[in-house]
């Protein structure tokens, strides 16, 4: 066990874990951030999406020893950017979400996009979504979502 210094949403913190935890399991159970979600476990699903120094990364996937010094913002910090606020606004609007263990992960995903092509098309929103994965909505209504947030207009369709 060792202590890790980082930066999470702003605020800095010192935890106290092995090296090789899982930063989802930090997060969740010792900062008490239960936006960031489990899905598979493995790097499939995208529900535990994070930024680590505004790069977007399963959380499943990465040893907390791996974040000393780090950013990470989670979906419980994000939504000060006011891009990001139009986001998760654009979600409740649109119907993208519907029982909502995808939404952090998307929209944290979203999120990295939106700050790098604020005007992205909706196959490019398809594109940066591509790692996460829905099994309630078909994926119209998140692009929706993603897509006015963008003030790109409506999607292509399909799922
Ligand atoms: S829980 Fe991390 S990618 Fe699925
Ligand atoms: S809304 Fe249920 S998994 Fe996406």
């Amino acid at each position: 066990m060792i202590d890790i210094e980082l930066v999470v949403n702003g605020r800095s913190q010192r935890v106290h874990a092995h090296p090789l935890a899982r930063l989802l399991d930090v997060l969740r159970e010792q900062l008490g951030l239960c936006g960031t979600k489990e899905g598979c476990g493995e790097g499939e699903c995208g529900a535990c999406s994070v930024l680590i120094d505004d790069v977007l990364v399963n959380a499943c996937l990465v040893p907390v020893g791996q974040c000393e010094g780090s950013r990470v913002d989670t979906i419980e910090g994000i939504g000060a950017d006011p891009r990001v606020a139009a986001l998760q606004r654009a979600f409740v609007d649109v119907g993208g979400a519907q029982c909502g263990i995808c939404t952090p992960g998307m929209i944290v995903a979203a999120s990295a996009l939106v700050r790098t092509r604020p005007r992205a098309t909706p196959a490019e929103i398809r594109t940066a979504l591509a790692g996460n994965l829905c099994r309630c909505t078909g994926y119209v209504r998140i692009v929706d979502a993603v897509a006015q947030a963008c003030g790109a207009g409506e999607s292509e369709g399909g799922a």
